[in-house]
This record gives C-alpha cells, sequence and structure tokens, in this order.
C-alpha cells in the first residue's frame, strides 16, 4: 500500500494574506522574527486581526536556526495564552520554531489529559522566503546550542493546517538569499525525483518544480521586482516541499547538513554547490561509465525536460551536473567547499566528523543509492578542490 499526502490547504497569489479575515478564532498567537516585525510584515496581519476583534500575542524572539531554549519559551507563551490559532511568518526558522512549540505543546498535554481531549490550535503557515517548502512539511529541526546539535523532530500533527503563499511577501529577498533559497528548491525538488521513494504523483510536483526553477530563479535574482518569476519561485518551493515530504530527501542533504553545521554557511548554498558531486554519484559516474543506470535514467529524464543534451545517460547526467555549475557560478555560489574559503587543514580536521555525521543525517535513509562513510568522505574531498 502506498500512500501520498495532500494537506494543508493552500491559499496563493497576490494578497493570498487576506485569508486571515476568513479565520474562525478568537486568540491567535503569531510566532516570528525581529526582521518581520521591523518590516512591518506583521502589521499585515495584525491590522486584519484588529478589525475581526481577535486578540493577539505576538512572539517575534525566533533567531535563525532556532534553539531548544527559544522553542521553550514560546512554549511558555501557548501554555499561558491558549490560543486557539497559531500563525507563524517568516522564512524556514519561525515555521519550523511553531511547529516545534506546537510539538512540545501536545507532547506535555499528552501526559496531562486524554489523547481525544487535546485541542490543537488551528495552525497557519505563511513562508516569506521561496525555499524551505516548511509550509507543507510535518519535520522541523531545531538546534541544542550547548551540545551543538540539530535535533530533527516529526510528527503528523506539525503539519500545517494552511500554508498562505503571498509572492508579495517574498519582494524584499536580496539577490544572494534568493538565489541561495532557490537553489534548495532545485535540491529539494531532484532529491525527491530520483528518491527511492519516489511516486508518479511526486514526480509531478518535482517535475514542476525544478523547470519552474530553471526558467524563473534567474529572473528573480536579477530583478526583485519581477513579481511573475516572484510568484512562481514561491509556488515551486511549494510544490518541492509536497514532493520531498512525500518522498524523501537523500545525501545532498545529509551532506549539506554536516557541511553547515560545522562550518556557518546557508544551507541551500551548500546544497547547490553540492548537487553536482552528488548526481555524479547516484548515477554511478566513473570516468565516461554509468553504473547506476536506473538513477541515471531520472537525471536524463530531467535533461531531456529541460531541454539539455540528454540522447544518452551519460549525456543527460553531464548536462543536469554541468548545468547546475553554470547556474551556480551565475548566481555567484561556489562549486567547491575550497571556494567557500574554508581552509584545507581545517577542512581536513572536520572530514571525518562530517562524513560519520552525514551517514547517520535522517535523509540519507531516502537516497536511491546506499552510501557508506567512504563515499561520504569520497564526495566531500571530490567537492573540496
Ligand atoms: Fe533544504
Amino acid at each position: 500500500m502506498n500512500k501520498f499526502r495532500l494537506k494543508p490547504e493552500i491559499y496563493y497569489g497576490s494578497n493570498a494574506i487576506e485569508y486571515i479575515r476568513t479565520l474562525k478564532g478568537k486568540k491567535a498567537c503569531i510566532v516570528t522574527d525581529k526582521f518581520m516585525v521591523d518590516l512591518g510584515f506583521i502589521d499585515k496581519i495584525t491590522n486584519i486581526l484588529d478589525d475581526k476583534g481577535v486578540t493577539y500575542r505576538i512572539f517575534s524572539d525566533v533567531e535563525a536556526d532556532p534553539s531548544r531554549e527559544t522553542v521553550l519559551v514560546g512554549l511558555q507563551h501557548i501554555i499561558e495564552q491558549k490560543p486557539d490559532t497559531l500563525i507563524a511568518i517568516g522564512g524556514g526558522s519561525p515555521i519550523d520554531a511553531a511547529k516545534a512549540i506546537m510539538y512540545f505543546c501536545i507532547k506535555t498535554k499528552e501526559k496531562l489529559v486524554e489523547p481525544d481531549m487535546i485541542k490543537k490550535p488551528w495552525f497557519v503557515a505563511i513562508p516569506t522566503t521561496s525555499g524551505t517548502g516548511s509550509e507543507v512539511t510535518s519535520y522541523a529541526v531545531i538546534t541544542d546550542k550547548k551540545e551543538n546539535i540539530k535535533i530533527p523532530l516529526a510528527e503528523d500533527y506539525m503539519l500545517p493546517d494552511v500554508a498562505i503563499l503571498d509572492y508579495e511577501l517574498t519582494r524584499t529577498m536580496p539577490p544572494s538569499v534568493t538565489a541561495d533559497t532557490g537553489m534548495d528548491v532545485l535540491t529539494h525538488a531532484m532529491e525527491a525525483y530520483v528518491s527511492k521513494e519516489a511516486s508518479y504523483f511526486t514526480d509531478i510536483y518535482a517535475e514542476r518544480a525544478i523547470e519552474t526553477v530553471f526558467r524563473y530563479l534567474n529572473r528573480a535574482y536579477e530583478d526583485g521586482n519581477d513579481m511573475e518569476a516572484r510568484a512562481k519561485m514561491h509556488d515551486a518551493s511549494c510544490m518541492a516541499g509536497i514532493a520531498f515530504c512525500n518522498a524523501s530527501l537523500g545525501i545532498n542533504h545529509s551532506l549539506a547538513h554536516a557541511l553547515g553545521g560545522t562550518f556557518p554557511l546557508p544551507h541551500g548554498r551548500c546544497n547547490a554547490m553540492l548537487l553536482p558531486y552528488v548526481i555524479r554519484f547516484n548515477a554511478g559516474l566513473k570516468g565516461r561509465e554509468i553504473t547506476n543506470p536506473e538513477v541515471a535514467k531520472k537525471y536524463q529524464n530531467i535533461a531531456r525536460l529541460l531541454g539539455l543534451p540528454s540522447d544518452s545517460l551519460l549525456e543527460g547526467v553531464l548536462s543536469i551536473s554541468e548545468g547546475i555549475k553554470i547556474m551556480n557560478k551565475r548566481f555567484n555560489i561556489p562549486n567547491s567547499i575550497k571556494e567557500f574559503g574554508i581552509d584545507k587543514d581545517e577542512f581536513m580536521k572536520h572530514v571525518d566528523d562530517m562524513a560519520k555525521a552525514a551517514s547517520q543525517d535522517m535523509c540519507t535513509s531516502g537516497n536511491p543509492v546506499k552510501a557508506t562513510f567512504e563515499d561520504f568522505k569520497k564526495i566531500y574531498m571530490e567537492a573540496y578542490e
């Protein structure tokens, strides 16, 4: 038996944030970061809540890579206020923090009352970057800052009830963030497309997301006010999220998590740099020979979809991996770990630990090809130069 989950409800397009007017609740908690408050994005929500006579609290202390401590402070707000509606607005971090707050809230209630007595707040997620797809997934990652480890959380009840894709909120993203998050979308879609769990259903979303990134990311990067490109990228981010939430991610994310956890580098930027190396590994490219033809066929399909040279498996794999390198260059994203400015000795000091962490990452099991510790180390070494 197979499963493809279609949730949450999605409201999209210009002024989709007006959905807030239709909320039925009377007490809301808004989870966000200082940046959203400074930009005045919160006002778009609170003005509507004021009109409706809905009371609200704003928890705006979420930092990048939210910590467990921050989540527990947010939980305290929820316990005191008892909101019927939880609204998360921001990039991946506020949405992840809200999911984690929901996680700890339900876990706490489970200890105190019968499961059918637990009432979950109506959860609305409003992404303001086009990258994580967090608005349609039931995962979150929080950080234990003392131990310097990432804690992945996954429960169905962390999935938002509603996702609002209002592309007007992405207009202020600077070009580098547009590129990094856009390449993260591409990585999500490509990993979902070749994943062991991929299906016809997930392929549809992954293919459309990949096509959209190739067609519109450059436009959004060159001109942040190109709202057609912004809208397409915002939708593609969500589609890639639907694809990978139902299929899975793979070792590209495992490698990026460990690299970004060791050196302070943006997540999407790590993914983009690693992607050509992972494609070659997954296709089993040895010299000019393809040793994993089934996986290579999927990359060939993508190359064909994009109108890139794809007459043979080799041509398909090479054109897609080289195409990504060209995109990276255009977006000023390094094509090697060295280009990030990481010293070789420093890199060598950490490579074994990174390879170990990557091999234990939750994304590794979804990869179409089994990767050993030695494989992870080899990919890192190749990616260094
Ligand atoms: Fe990602």
